[in-house]
């Protein structure tokens, strides 16, 4: 009842201040109105938050969002209008010059996406950037995309550089980008064009020129040459470590990209080369800053959709015609005698007493740049991310002190070898270190079949010039996985065969 009388009572309220041939009254009701849809339109043109989303599951890793343009997206037609304004920073033309692959009618290359947000449509790299690539048979072969492989043709450093480059050149204003965007026929609108990408300007100046300083330790590393990163000196940028003050040591962490395949199989494995994680969902969100996901901006569904499909996205069996069954057999039992053990009984049973654990790097012998780059103190930080975030909370980062047994599948795509990409060939890899190539190239991806790995020996394809990769250089070495047990005392018919094995992984 006592509803009814307060009904009654706002009605009476209501008649009472109601507009009655009051100019100034509907005037002041229109305003209102006004201001409110203004409020509304205001609302849906800045409060928008949503990303591109595709149906197929390779498509959503290729392209898909993580979330990392919320908070370090790139405006999208800045993005555009970068390479011809600042076209002197990239090594040829546009961003493919940076080892970038664009598919036929598409806009953005493979490993980045895009998502409208405050206001605007802004792109950033996703997983695929890292973990995809083409592979041609020959030069004149069309050139094949494969999710989950690592992306051998990528050069991050001159990706970094160019941005840094340019976001530090007087080029990078409103007055020269947004001429440049014009020129593009972008479908800004007047709020877009004289108030909107204006700002996106200069904030974008802001943030890349913060991130320039915070990422100096690459300007005093030698190039990493494409397909590599530093992984972990990157992540101690994350919590503003000054790495000037850091150890020499452990400044020099370049490595080279995995391959991603069948997570599910690798559950509870000790990974990452060092084998400093041993969760694959962790491993997965720290993977995700490299996408610029925060705990805040992780798009916590989009990324469970990438996790899902790597759980079993299988690794493309061996291309290049019928292996030959006698060597293969040959080379199955080596393998099994000398490296099961370590790596699993083959591509696709991981199974083996040490597979997803660490081998000492003093019994290894490989490089350790990459191993003294992860630190005790970067571990102990890192259990502070997405703290507040329940069971999301970091948990499994320890310091080991070696690296990892992993399997092998797809391992005839995972050249160059080792953790570091020191040796261009599986070949190359059986031989010990004195008789592997001190320099090859980096950044071709026409197949060398017989080798097993990327033509290594071509200095440049028409304008793109490929990386010389000097072994002799800090953090590059190709010692190590050398002497009886990692195969390299073998006979090279022994060799023939194992390497005939492990085309079929
Ligand atoms: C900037 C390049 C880059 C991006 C982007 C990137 N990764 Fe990686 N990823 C790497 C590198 C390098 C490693 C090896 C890290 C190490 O041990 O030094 C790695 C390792 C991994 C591993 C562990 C592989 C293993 O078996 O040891 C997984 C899983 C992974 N990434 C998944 C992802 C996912 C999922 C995303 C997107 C959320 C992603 N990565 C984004 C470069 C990248
Ligand atoms: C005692 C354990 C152990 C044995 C035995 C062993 N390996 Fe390894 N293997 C490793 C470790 C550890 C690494 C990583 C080293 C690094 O990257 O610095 C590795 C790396 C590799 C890689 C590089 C993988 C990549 O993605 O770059 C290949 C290929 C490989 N091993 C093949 C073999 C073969 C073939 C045999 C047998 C002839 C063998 N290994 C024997 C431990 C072992």
């Amino acid at each position: 009842m006592t509803g009814t009388t307060e009904t009654r009572t706002y009605a009476e309220k209501g008649d009472r201040k109601s507009c009655h041939g009051r100019m100034w009254c509907w005037l002041g009701s229109l305003l209102l109105l006004l201001v409110l849809a203004t409020g509304v339109w205001l609302g849906i043109r800045f409060g928008t938050d949503r990303a591109v989303t595709y149906q197929d599951d390779v498509e959503h890793f290729k392209y898909g969002s993580t979330g990392g343009e919320r908070e370090s997206g790139f405006p999208y037609w800045i993005w555009r209008a970068l390479p011809t304004v600042c076209a002197d920073y990239l090594p040829g033309e546009g961003y493919a010059s940076l080892g970038m692959i664009f598919e036929k009618g598409k806009d953005l290359p493979v490993g980045v996406s895009k998502r409208r947000v405050t206001g605007l449509d802004r792109v950033f790299l996703n997983c695929a950037a890292c973990h995809t690539n083409t592979v041609r048979d020959t030069p004149q072969s069309e050139p094949r995309l494969i999710a989950g492989m690592p992306s051998n043709t990528l050069n991050l450093l001159a990706f970094e550089n160019f941005f840094f480059g340019c976001a530090a050149d007087a080029r990078f204003s409103p007055d020269q980008i947004l001429p440049a965007i014009e020129a593009l026929n972008a479908d800004l609108d007047l709020i877009d064009r004289y108030l909107v990408y204006p700002l996106a300007v200069l904030l974008m100046r802001d943030q890349v020129l913060m991130l320039k300083k915070r990422f100096d330790f690459v300007a005093h590393q030698p190039a990493w040459g494409p397909g590599r990163v530093d992984t972990f000196n990157s992540a101690k940028v994350i919590f503003n470590f000054p790495l000037d003050k850091a150890a020499p040591e452990e400044l020099i962490g370049a490595s080279d990209f995995p391959s991603i395949w069948n997570q599910r199989r690798r559950q509870g494995m000790q990974l990452h080369w060092d084998g400093n994680n041993t969760r694959v969902e962790e491993r997965n969100r720290s993977a995700a800053f490299g996408t610029g996901a925060t705990p805040p901006t992780l798009d916590r569904e989009s990324i469970r959709r990438t996790e899902n499909w790597l759980l079993d996205a299988a690794s493309p069996a061996w291309p290049y015609g019928a292996l030959n069954a006698a060597l293969v057999e040959k080379g199955s039992n080596i393998y099994r005698h000398y490296c099961a053990e370590c790596h699993g009984a083959s591509g696709k049973d991981f199974s083996g007493a040490r597979v997803g654990t660490v081998v000492p790097i003093k019994v290894i012998g490989t490089d350790r740049g990459r191993l003294d780059s992860y630190t005790r103190v970067l571990a102990l930080n890192q259990s502070m991310l997405y703290a507040g975030y329940g069971d999301e909370r970091f948990s499994n980062f320890r310091k080991t002190n070696g690296y990892a047994n992993m399997p092998l599948d797809g391992l005839w795509l995972r050249a160059p070898y080792l953790h570091n990409g020191s040796v261009p060939t599986l070949r190359d890899l059986l031989e010990p270190a004195v008789r592997r190539p001190v320099q090859f190239y980096r950044g071709y991806d026409v197949y060398d079949p017989v080798r097993v790995g990327f033509v290594h020996n071509v200095a440049a394809e028409g304008e793109r010039r490929f990386f010389l990769y000097d072994t002799q250089v800090a953090g590059n070495s190709n010692q190590g996985h050398e002497g009886r047990a990692y195969g390299t005392e073998l006979p090279d018919e022994d060799k023939e065969a194992l390497v005939e094995f492990l085309k079929s992984f």
